[in-house]
């Protein structure tokens, strides 16, 4: 080689170098996401309605008001408001850009008495559902978020046979009626939670203690998710969202992680791997294979098969929060990092590990291959001050999982506004909007600094290079 050419070499060499380098300058100083979601993925918040609506007659409402029950004597009474102020609450989700909102319906304001319909709740929801889509967002809808009409409890609640067809009619009616505002529909929200809360830890109302009377629920969830299903399928007929498809119907299903408490000790692996089974694998294994497998070592179990479940499942709808530590019958938070005020370790790598989870159920016997959606994710953060960065850590692992592969189509965050939190009342602060409940505020809702957080991300689709170097908090 001459002296020329090694000269032309090493100016090469250095232009190279120069243009990488500013290449490099730029894309740090550049706005431009350094992670980015799939175009037209789902961003979004939800909410429930007996959690905010108010003013509900339901299982859960007189139960709620005996003392001793809620934290602090709070009742679902008030709520937020919701009923009356849903149209500025969909303004508030729509200001961060948001292009779905969760909400759930009442079944109990809807079919107040059994195989009766109340016109004003079905005018009522109409209202509801096409001031989501006025603000420029689809209606994700929820039929079942814990609560059910007095008459269902009545006759057994979700122990009952009975319960599983009339949900089957009521989904259907809700199909017919308004399929040409919806598409996305979710049966059954947590059917794991509320089985458990219910029937065996005897926490939520009729506060039952029989492990096997939760197991059975499960299964009864699994039956009345799949003849929903097929009512949704075969009542909503039109593509309210446009595109090919006139309703996509999944569950929502809570996962948890479990890791053995010592990982020296072999009884505490067996035990989370227990838990793993029952809690978060029994219902997505029924409502897409048909086979109902649920079991608790040592005690009588459901082993049946459900012909309507097989492929009975458009998406995986899961809701993540935590991880919990595994020993014996007992679990506990990892008692080695702090926890939110509701006792819960923050654990982002947990979301990519249920998303790993979900996935494994998202090729049906048919060969069809389904997408996961997050329906739930978010934190109790009362000094709100720990949001921004677990909202962060947590899209990190769902850009992880996409990235490995795994088809993601939509984030939606637990909660829009504070709202009444079950047994905790109304102590919790889950809201990306605060409540003022003080009586001279009226319920304003005030936006957290998640608000503009999460507005950016949504603008940019991805996380920017400045959002992924923040200190975490
Ligand atoms: C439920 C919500 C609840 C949230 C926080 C989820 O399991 O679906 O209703 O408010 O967790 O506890």
């Amino acid at each position: 080689m001459g002296i020329n050419n090694l000269i032309y070499l090493r100016c090469g060499a250095l232009l190279a170098l120069a243009a990488l380098m500013i290449s490099i300058s730029s894309k740090a100083e550049s706005p431009s996401a350094s992670i980015r979601f799939p175009n037209g993925f789902l961003w979004g918040a939800a909410t429930a309605a007996h959690q905010v609506e108010g003013r509900l007659d339901n299982d859960w409402s007189e139960w709620e008001k005996q003392p001793g029950k809620i934290a602090n004597g709070d009742t679902s009474e008030v709520g937020v408001d919701h009923y009356n102020r849903f149209d500025e609450d969909f303004a508030l989700a729509a200001a961060m850009k948001h292009n779905v909102h969760r909400i759930s319906v009442e079944w109990a304001r809807i079919e107040p008495q059994k195989g009766q319909y109340s016109p004003e709740a079905i005018a009522h929801y109409h209202e509801v559902f096409q001031s989501i889509r006025k603000h420029g967002m689809r209606p994700m809808v929820t039929l079942h978020h814990f609560t059910s009409p007095k008459w269902v409890a009545a006759q057994g609640g979700w122990l009952s046979p009975e319960t599983v067809d009339d949900f089957a009619r009521f989904a259907a009616m809700m199909g017919g009626e308004y399929g040409h505002e919806v598409d996305l529909w979710i049966t059954i929200n947590e059917p794991n939670i509320y089985s458990f809360l219910t029937y065996a830890a005897g926490m939520w109302p009729p506060q039952h203690q029989n492990v096997q009377e939760a197991l059975v629920a499960m299964s009864n969830f699994s039956k009345a998710h799949a003849r929903a299903y097929h009512a949704l399928h075969a009542q909503d007929q039109v593509a309210a969202d446009g595109g090919p498809t006139s309703s996509q119907v999944g569950i929502s299903q809570h996962i948890s992680i479990f890791d053995p408490l010592n990982w020296w000790n072999p009884l505490d692996h067996f035990s989370a791997y227990f838990n793993d089974q029952a809690f978060n694998r029994g219902v997505l294994k029924a409502v897409t294979t048909g086979v109902h497998s649920f079991h608790i070592p040592t005690m009588r179990g459901v082993e049946t098969r459900d012909p309507l479940g097989e492929n009975a499942l458009d998406f995986v709808g899961i809701n993540f929060y935590t991880r919990w530590l595994c020993t014996g019958i007992d679990r506990y938070a990892n008692p080695a990092v702090p926890t939110t005020p509701m006792g819960w370790e923050v654990y982002p790598h947990g979301m990519y590990r249920a998303l790993a989870l979900a996935n494994q159920y998202t090729t049906l016997p048919s060969g069809r291959k389904i997408p996961i959606l997050i329906t739930e994710n978010g934190i109790d953060d009362r000094s709100q001050e720990n949001r921004n960065g677990y909202l962060i850590e947590h899209l990190k692992q769902v850009a992880s999982a996409i990235e490995d592969g795994m088809d993601i189509r939509g984030y939606v965050h637990w909660t829009l506004m504070d709202n009444f939190e079950w047994t905790s009342g109304y102590s919790p602060k889950f809201g990306l909007y605060f409540v003022d409940r003080r009586p001279e505020a009226n319920l304003r809702r005030i936006p957290t600094p998640t608000v503009d957080l999460f507005r950016q991300i949504v603008e940019l689709n991805g996380l920017s290079t400045e959002m992924l170097t923040r200190p975490s908090r």
